[in-house]
């Protein structure tokens, strides 16, 4: 066989394999309308059931994170804290980053249709008849030692002596300030976990709502009872048992 002959079958036979088998081998389903990019998904329903229900809870309550759907929540949150946590996720706590750009899944165009689903959902504009929340993010820095005894005030009817639990759970336990951040535990404060009975500002004490001051103080004083080494079994810088730190 000539060298010409041998490539010209070579050609030949790629030509042959080309148009057959390869282009739609058999067995093989061709593209039809159930092969959905995730890119293009562009309902809220999907989107907050796949991404965001299995903590905040399917009806935007009843999960083990805050409530999204508290339309008080709504209220004292805008829509750029959905968008802004939604994107970047809270780093040392369990809320993931969702958007692309922080290595999440999602599109900056679907976190956008989550966040505007949410309000649209389950914002009530008139949630609040007038009240003036405390601001959602803290404008004055908080006073621990003056916490302390907002925390006696407000907290302690519920949450026992110095937070260890009475009627509701501790709120001092070192894993449990471990999982959150600053801003969440001020968050709860404001607006509380009405599916889990917890009041918001204005509710602890009857008639007597918090000042933007005493959120911040209380915060700041939970915030100073945080364990060095959350998760620890051990007492530490206990002199009693001889620890050393
Ligand atoms: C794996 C659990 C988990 C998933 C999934 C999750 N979250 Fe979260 N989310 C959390 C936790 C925990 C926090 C509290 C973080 C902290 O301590 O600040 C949080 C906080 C938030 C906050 C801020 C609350 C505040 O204090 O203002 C927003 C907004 C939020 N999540 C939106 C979303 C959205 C939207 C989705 C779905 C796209 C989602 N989350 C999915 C666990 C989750
Ligand atoms: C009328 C009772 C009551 C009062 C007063 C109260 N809480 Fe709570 N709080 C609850 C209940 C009920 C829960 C949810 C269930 C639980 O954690 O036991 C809760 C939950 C919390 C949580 C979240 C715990 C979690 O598991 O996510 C924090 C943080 C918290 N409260 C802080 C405070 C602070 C700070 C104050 C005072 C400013 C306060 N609470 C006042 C009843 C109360």
């Amino acid at each position: 066989m000539s060298l010409l002959r041998q490539v010209a079958l070579g050609v030949a036979g790629l030509v042959v394999l080309g148009l057959s088998g390869c282009a739609n081998p058999p067995g093989k389903p061709g593209p039809g309308p159930e092969v959905v990019n995730p890119d293009s998904i562009a309902d809220f329903a999907v989107l907050y059931k796949a991404n965001c229900a299995g903590c905040h809870g399917f009806d935007g309550k009843g999960g083990a994170a805050i409530a999204l759907g508290d339309p008080v929540y709504l209220a004292v949150a805008d829509d750029a804290v959905l968008r802004r946590v939604a994107t970047e996720g809270v780093p040392g706590t369990s809320m993931p980053a969702f958007a692309k750009s922080k290595g999440g899944m999602l599109t900056e165009k679907q976190v956008e249709i989550i966040a505007h689903g949410i309000r649209e959902k389950w914002a009530k504009p008139d949630v609040l008849r007038g009240a003036d929340p405390p601001p959602y993010a803290a404008t004055t820095a908080g006073n621990s030692s003056r916490g302390a005894d907002v925390y006696t005030i407000f907290c302690a009817s519920c949450h026992g002596i110095a937070g260890k639990g009475g009627k509701a759970s501790s709120i001092v336990n070192g894993s449990f300030l471990a999982l959150m951040s600053d801003q969440e535990l001020r968050t709860i404060v404001i607006v509380g976990r009405p599916e889990l009975g917890a009041p918001d500002w204005r509710g602890n004490v009857p008639g007597k709502s918090m000042s933007a001051q005493d959120v911040s103080d209380v915060v700041a004083w939970l915030a100073s009872q945080r364990a060095q080494f959350p998760g620890e079994p051990y007492p530490q810088t206990d002199k009693s048992t001889g620890g050393t730190r």
